[in-house]
């Protein structure tokens, strides 16, 4: 019998903070995982570590030796089994205005961050026998969203180390996959103009925005056993926008 049961397991989640992430953290928690929560702000992912009985370290995963640093404090807690990287930061800019500088900054966190993360998670996951990653990617990454040149392409890359490492380390027993959400209310979102946000919800046929528990319950899924044959997969969770 499989399920969506974490017990036993062992999870990192990076963006655990705040919004998505920490409604991840807060679920694998529920499902019975001890959760390692990161973010930048020691203070705010140490509440939500505190919260759901799990411990806090942070990280800006933008550096790859806080990265590094944060999978040898998870190594000293127990190991890792499950990693979600859910650290995010937006950038809307039209494409004939960004910077180099933004197209760079985007993929040391989206991308370069990420797949050092689960360099360093499937290291330790080898050793107890296989494991889950998760990526939240963003729907953004796999449309011509204007205005999304650098988050998108950050997020297309994740999407695509999606598949080439769930090929790769599949005979390691380590499943990753993807969750792309659509327009889910977090701090992310919360500056859209109001405009900007009716027009992007219009679209949207369930014609509301994600709470980011929604997104919870399809992230408990893919790291779960309930998944076991899933791998190489980003679920869209979009209130059906892509149906169209
Ligand atoms: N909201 C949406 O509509 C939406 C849609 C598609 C995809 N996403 C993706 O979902 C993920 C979570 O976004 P959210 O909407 O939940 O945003 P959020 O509420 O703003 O949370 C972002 C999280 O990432 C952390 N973070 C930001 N920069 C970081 C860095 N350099 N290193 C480590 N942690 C960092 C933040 O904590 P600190 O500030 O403490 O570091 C926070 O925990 C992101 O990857 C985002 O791209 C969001």
């Amino acid at each position: 019998m499989t399920g969506a049961s974490m017990d036993g397991k062992r999870a990192v989640v990076t963006g655990g903070s705040r919004g998505i992430g920490r409604a991840i953290a807060e679920a694998l928690a529920a499902a019975g995982a001890h959760v390692v929560v990161s973010s930048r702000s020691a203070e705010a992912c140490a509440a939500v570590a505190r919260a759901i009985g799990g411990d806090a370290v942070a990280c800006d995963v933008a550096n790859l030796g806080q990265v590094d640093a944060l999978f040898e404090r998870v190594a000293d807690l127990g190991g890792c089994d499950v990693f979600v990287s859910a650290a995010g930061l937006a950038s809307s800019a039209p494409a004939a205005q960004v910077p180099a500088s933004e197209l760079r900054r985007m993929m040391d966190l989206h991308f370069v961050g990420a797949t050092r993360g689960a360099q360093c998670a499937a290291a330790q996951m080898r050793a107890r026998g296989g494991g889950a990653v998760l990526f939240v990617t963003s729907v953004w990454g796999l449309g011509g969203q204007p205005s999304t040149l650098a988050y998108g392409a950050a997020k297309a890359a994740l999407a695509h180390a999606v598949k080439v490492l769930a090929v790769e380390w599949a005979r390691d027993g380590i499943r990753v996959n993807g969750l792309a959400p659509g327009f889910v209310d977090t701090d992310m979102t919360a500056g859209l103009p109001g405009p900007l946000r009716d027009k992007l919800l219009s679209r949207v046929p369930l014609r509301r925005a994600a709470r980011p528990e929604e997104m919870a319950g399809p992230a408990l899924f893919l790291c779960s056993d309930a998944a076991s044959y899933v791998t190489g997969h980003v679920l869209v969770a979009d209130g059906g926008e892509r149906a169209r």
